[in-house]
């Protein structure tokens, strides 16, 4: 597919006023995406569950405007505020997508918009944030036209997520999403995310993921910045290279339900994410000693309990445990006996992998 594709040639009709609701959920990558190209197009292939709770509400009332002009208009509630600061992120999707939905300058937008998880908690909302605002969009877009395919719908609002935010596209779907060009894995794109397309062993099923909160501070350095500095970075083409084959090998992990394996790639692209920082010019450290202490009492606790326990880290000090849902009950023991005092004032989150949105 083609960005041509995404570009609608009539509408039946163009409602006059409505409202449509979505929740989106965030999602955990176990292969990272980290450097990207113009247009929000990824510089390597990523992989990720999507999460069952932590999620978006967005709620979008449109009413035709009297007089359109070269701006769109819109009003922003966060958690029930005005919250004009994130206008201008706002802004700029909009601007970016809107040769794929061509009726934005039609409208007066009034989104309304609040986190499941608690405000500022370090976890990132662009995902989940991106792809809820995406999605309400696309249903306007749906009911302005004669028959949208399901699989479009889906390809669509992936597709415009990612001009958002690279990872909200992997938000739509679950339990598992992949998004990028990668020979291993057919009718992947770079375009858009797609639903892991292969078997995948039922040890995955309902897999667990609590998130320690351990910093949730403003991060020194965004994701945005991030990406950029893996131009011209010394490491850039072997850790690409390193990304399409992990992603190769967890294709035999999901199918065989090899946990052990599973293990080692995650944490091994959890801490390549990181090293990749450290290791950029400018560099710059995210993760907190809290986060060390974490992973070190995680390895600890998984050599003496047998457990299958690993941990996975995006771009700041959080930690988020994965492991399978049978041995919940003595993992959870174990981050409130001994993890739970390096989180910033004990707080930790308990999600699970998700089916995707969900239309409200
Ligand atoms: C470390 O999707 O937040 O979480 O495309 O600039 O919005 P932008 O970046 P973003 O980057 C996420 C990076 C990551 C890894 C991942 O989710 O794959």
């Amino acid at each position: 597919m083609t960005e041509k594709e995404f570009i609608p040639t009539s509408y039946t009709t163009l409602k006059d006023e409505g409202v449509v609701a979505y929740s989106s959920p965030s999602n955990i990558a176990l292969v990272k995406y980290w450097g990207k190209r113009e247009n929000q197009i990824p510089a390597n292939p990523s992989i990720s569950f999507t999460l069952a709770s932590c999620a978006t509400i967005t709620k979008v009332h449109f009413k035709k405007r009297e007089k359109k002009d070269d701006n769109f208009s819109f009003e922003l509630l966060f958690e029930g505020e005005v919250k004009d600061e994130f206008k201008p992120k706002i802004n700029t999707f909009l601007r970016r997508i809107e040769q794929y939905l061509p009726f934005l300058k039609d409208y007066h937008f009034k989104i309304d918009t609040s986190n499941s998880f608690p405000h500022s908690s370090g976890i990132a909302s662009s995902a989940s944030g991106m792809s809820a605002l995406a999605l309400c969009f696309m249903e306007m877009e749906r009911t302005f036209s004669n028959a949208i395919s399901q699989e479009y719908f889906n390809k669509k609002v992936s597709f415009l997520s990612r001009l958002g935010s690279g990872s909200a596209c992997r938000s739509i779907e679950g339990p598992l999403v992949q998004w990028g060009d990668c020979n291993a894995f057919e009718g992947s794109s770079n375009l858009f995310g797609i639903k892991y397309p292969y078997e995948v062993h039922s040890v995955f099923n309902n897999f667990q993921d609590t998130i320690l909160l351990v910093d949730k501070g403003e991060k020194q350095v965004s994701s945005t910045v991030g990406h950029e500095l893996m131009h011209g970075h010394p490491f850039a083409s072997q850790r690409f290279e390193q990304a399409h084959n992990n992603l190769e090998k967890l294709r035999t992990v999901f199918a065989e339900g090899n946990l052990n394996e599973f293990i080692s790639i995650v944490e091994s692209e959890a801490l390549t994410l990181h090293a990749m920082m450290m290791t950029s010019s400018p560099y710059f450290i995210l993760m907190k000693p809290n986060t060390l202490s974490i992973i070190n009492a995680i390895w600890k606790f998984r050599k003496e309990s047998k457990t299958h326990v690993c941990f996975t880290l995006d771009a700041g000090a959080n930690v988020h445990l994965l492991y399978p849902e049978n041995e919940r009950e003595v993992v959870l023991h174990f981050i409130k006996e001994v993890l739970v005092p390096f989180c910033q004032n004990g707080q930790y989150i308990c999600d699970r992998i998700g089916l995707g949105a969900k239309k409200l």
